[in-house]
């Protein structure tokens, strides 16, 4: 790459390359035009041809003039441009970073092309919402969007809009990061008085897990009753099975298969990095987990209104999908759906990845018994503090990788409480055992209540829920 860096290449986003592209392709127009020394338009055809290499690296598409990249090809290489091995990795199947601290999340809004949460943003939602912000949003921990103002812009003048997030049903147990979504929507379901659609993808688990359709279908039914857990209205919120609900609704699947014509292949390689041995199953599903983004999907509840604007709360993980549908969305008639992205709920092992269901030792369960949260915490959760307690009185912790005062972070609802905890921490006066303890104590009582909700979730609950029909909202 010696010679790009000379042309500033190098760490380009795809759109300067594009804006290079474009000119050096007028350059080579112009020498021609004038008849320039030969030698001359060689090599400014090699640099054009060289640009054109590079362009097609960096968002897996030819260059046309006058087409400048899509929204899902400015990012579309999850970040193996420009720093390489330097960058954290953030997709729906992998997170990783080096840093005890967790993945950078202002580097991560530069490179998906998202916007922050800012104080502005939260003060606005405090506003129009007319309730102090929900912790999740105080915090930092929904950090990044993709046009609220736009939604809120909307409700001001009586343009409601409807919720929509998932759930892949890869096994019985959910763990403690699954619930960060869902308790953020079921507070923005309160807070604006919205519909919600929750897609349960058994098939995607299907095709990417050895497991069978059964399994899946079952494990979908179970997850959709600790999603009831949560507290959601049935009268706004309709859950459903993608396995049931794509071979019932001709609407839902009428919008897969015009997503589907409007994406190609190369564009799924480029934003997921599918191989040519991957199962076609895989290649075509995020066109399933797009479609739930648009009203018409939904005739029971949207009376076939394909205007209704659509807000998904989720972790940055799946933005790939969203990325996806948002450029497909205005070439099929439709809105692009806005977004408010989450950081994860770290591994108990350290922020370096997030808690994930396939280490059963790097998570906490929302079946874990009291006694499991407890050797768990004691056991595995990272410390940020000293060796001895001699030293940690002497040079206090580190809450900024802790792992247990992280937990705090997202469930500690006092925030006077949680700073005085971090200030204490860092000077010393508070112990990593203490520290590990009142973590035990806050989840302990949260995760006994979620289990106590979930046993009186009835079957004839979990039935209505899933069950396609009108909700209480004249659409
Ligand atoms: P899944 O089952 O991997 O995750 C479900 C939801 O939980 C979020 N999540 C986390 N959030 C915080 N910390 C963590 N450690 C953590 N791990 C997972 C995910 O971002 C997700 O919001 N393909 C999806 C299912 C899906 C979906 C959607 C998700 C279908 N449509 C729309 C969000 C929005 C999946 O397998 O999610």
């Amino acid at each position: 790459m010696a010679d790009c860096q000379g042309d500033g290449v190098e760490g380009a986003t795809p759109m300067e390359l594009y804006e290079k592209l474009t000119a050096q392709g007028e350059k080579v127009r112009s020498l021609k035009t004038a008849k320039a020394d030969k030698a001359e338009v060689d090599a400014a055809i090699q640099l054009l041809l060289k640009l054109k290499v590079d362009y097609k690296g960096a968002t897996s598409q030819d260059y046309k003039a006058g087409c400048p990249p899509s929204e899902s090809a400015v990012l579309s290489n999850n970040g193996q441009s420009g720093n390489g091995a330097e960058e954290d990795t953030v997709d729906p199947w992998n997170v990783a970073t080096n840093s005890a601290k967790g993945v950078d999340y202002d580097k991560l809004i530069v490179r998906f092309g998202s916007s922050k949460v800012d104080q502005e943003l939260v003060d606005r939602i405090e506003k129009v919402s007319g309730q102090k912000a929900h912790r999740f949003l105080r915090r930092g921990i929904f950090f990044s969007h993709r046009d609220m103002h736009q939604v809120l812009d909307a409700y001001e003048k009586q343009k409601s809009f409807y919720l929509y997030t998932g759930r892949g049903p890869s096994s019985q147990a959910m763990h403690v990061g699954h619930l960060i979504p869902f308790i953020f929507t079921k507070w923005l379901q309160d807070m604006f008085d919205i519909p919600l659609v929750v897609q349960l993808t058994d098939d995607e688990k299907y095709l990417w897990k050895d497991l069978t359709l059964e399994d899946c279908h079952r494990f979908a039914v179970e997850n959709a009753k600790d999603i009831i857990a949560c507290g959601f209205d049935v009268n706004k919120t309709f859950i459903f099975s993608d396995l049931d609900y794509m071979g019932s609704s001709p609407e839902f699947y009428r919008n897969v298969v015009k997503i589907q014509k409007h994406v190609t292949f190369n564009q799924v390689k480029g934003i997921f990095g599918f191989s040519d041995s991957d199962c076609i199953g895989k290649i075509s599903f995020p066109a399933i987990q797009a479609a739930p983004s648009f009203s018409s999907s939904f005739p029971q509840i949207f009376k076939g209104r394909k205007d209704v604007q659509c807000l998904i709360p989720c972790a940055i993980d799946q933005d790939p999908y969203f990325r996806m549908t948002r450029d497909v969305a205005p070439r099929i008639g439709y809105l692009k759906p806005a977004l408010l992205h989450s950081t994860f709920f770290p591994a108990l092992q350290g922020a370096q990845t997030k808690m994930s269901a396939s280490d059963a030792n790097s998570s906490i369960f929302l079946t874990d018994t009291p006694k499991q949260i407890k050797n768990k915490v004691n056991k595995h959760a990272f410390s940020g503090g000293k060796d001895t307690i001699e030293e940690h009185r002497e040079l206090g912790g580190n809450p900024d990788i802790d792992v247990s005062f992280m937990y705090l972070t997202f469930f500690m609802e006092d925030d006077e409480q949680l700073e005085k905890i971090r200030q204490d921490y860092a000077s010393g006066a508070l112990l990593t055992g203490e520290l590990k303890k009142m973590l035990i104590e806050t989840l302990q009582p949260m995760i006994t209540a979620h289990q106590e909700n979930r046993k009186n979730v009835t079957d004839e609950q979990v039935k209505q829920f899933m069950t396609p029909r009108p909700l209480k909202f004249n659409f």
